[in-house]
């Protein structure tokens, strides 16, 4: 068999990571996030791939792209998670495991956050662990595709 692609993606504002409200988000930067996820993926036998951006139709083709390519999907999809229904739509149109992922617990945040429109075409969310839910996220699609 070939080699497991997991794509990452990073939706806007994440780019900022490090510097944007560190009291909220941490002080690890994208790279040093994408660093430790890469080498996770690799223990459980998965190739990382990384894409951010800021624009929506940018993170909707790269989902387009992801199909009959990776085997599953780990996203960030940032503010874009409480509104973008061309994400959700995207994602629905991906055959393998989704999972969302966010640094903080949005649930216990500003009321505006506690839509997901990702979630419901996600297998699981994890969010609220900082860094440690990257390594997570990777263990969870691990598993997804193993059963
Ligand atoms: C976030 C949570 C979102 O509400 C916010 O807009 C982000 C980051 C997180 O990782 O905690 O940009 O997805």
């Amino acid at each position: 068999m070939g080699e497991l692609i997991v794509l990452l993606l990073s939706g806007p504002n994440l780019n900022l990571l490090g510097e944007r409200q560190p009291e909220i988000y941490g002080t690890d930067t994208l790279d040093d996030h994408v660093a430790g996820t890469t080498a996770v993926a690799a223990e459980r036998g998965l190739v990382l791939e990384h894409f951010q951006s800021n624009h929506e139709g940018e993170l909707v083709n790269a989902i387009h792209a992801a199909r009959d390519r990776c085997a599953g999907i780990v996203i960030n999809p940032g503010a874009f998670t409480h509104y973008a229904w061309a994400i959700h739509d995207a994602l629905a149109a991906f055959e393998g495991p989704v999972v969302e992922l966010h640094l903080s617990n949005p649930a216990a945040r500003e009321p505006w956050r506690h839509t997901s429109v990702v979630a419901p075409v996600a297998d699981g969310t994890i969010a609220g662990f900082g860094p440690l839910g990257y390594q997570m996220a990777i263990d969870a699609v691990a598993d997804l595709l193993d059963r």
